[in-house]
């Protein structure tokens, strides 16, 4: 894993867009992007409700993490911002047609798959962190289909103990979240584990919101530069 700290750490360069920039911003998009967390991503299996995904994109980015999966099955692809219409803009939203395309997209990159389960029996504070986690919430009604299931690296519950049966999706998410996130930030010594080279297309995004005609801007200044 990336160890980050503020003495060795340097951008590639500096981009013509900083001056454009208040220190306080571009403060603020540094810190965000060196606590950045790719090591653990969130996935939506199946989720149809707009406010609940919402929610869960909004814990996920409060956390630090960047990489969120939306996987559609009976609901069916939608478009990019139907599906994540207010916390998007920090965050990477990749979408699959299925359960599998998902799941195989996941594992291609390394991801063990751990699946949130009201049928599991382990939890999570009995499990050793693997190196890339993938935590997946199911929907409302159904719940983790038996695909994903199948699929799942671990699945775990989050126990009970009151009258009711399940946490609302996003809350499970949350609890898993806490659960887990600041096991990772600990092993990064508090910071995150975001490629550098990432980091900085990224970070030419986020200086590019808010600008006027950022891209023309960018252009003429970088035709500028010696
Ligand atoms: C409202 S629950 C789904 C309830 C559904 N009727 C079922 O039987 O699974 C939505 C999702 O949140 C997660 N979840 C909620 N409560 C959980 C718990 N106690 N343990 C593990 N996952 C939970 C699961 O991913 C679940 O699929």
């Amino acid at each position: 894993m990336t160890e980050r700290n503020d003495l060795d750490f340097h951008w590639p360069a500096i981009d013509p867009l900083e001056p454009y920039t208040t220190p306080e911003r571009l403060a603020r998009i540094d810190d965000v992007l060196r606590h950045r967390i790719v090591s653990i991503a969130t996935v939506f299996e199946d989720v149809f409700d707009p406010h609940n995904i919402a929610a869960g994109l909004r814990t996920s980015e409060g956390y630090g993490l960047h990489d969120i999966h939306v996987i559609h099955n009976q609901f069916g692809m939608r478009s990019k911002s139907t599906v994540a219409k207010s916390a998007d803009q920090w965050l990477d939203v990749h979408q699959h047609g299925s359960t599998l395309e998902g799941a195989r997209a996941l594992k291609e990159q390394g991801f063990s798959i751990w699946v949130s389960d009201l049928q599991a029996t382990e939890t999570l504070t009995s499990m050793p962190m693997d190196p890339k986690i993938a935590i997946v919430v199911g929907n409302a009604k159904t719940g983790i289909s038996e695909e994903m299931r199948a699929l799942a690296d671990r699945r775990y519950i989050l126990p009970m103990y009151g009258m009711v049966q399940s946490f609302n999706l996003s809350v499970a998410l949350a609890i898993s979240l806490e659960q887990l996130v600041p096991r990772r930030r600990a092993d990064l010594h508090g910071w995150g584990d975001m490629p550098i080279a990432r980091m900085w297309q990224l970070r030419k995004t986020w200086l590019e919101f808010g600008q006027r005609h950022a891209e023309a801007l960018r252009h003429a200044l970088e035709q500028e530069a010696p």
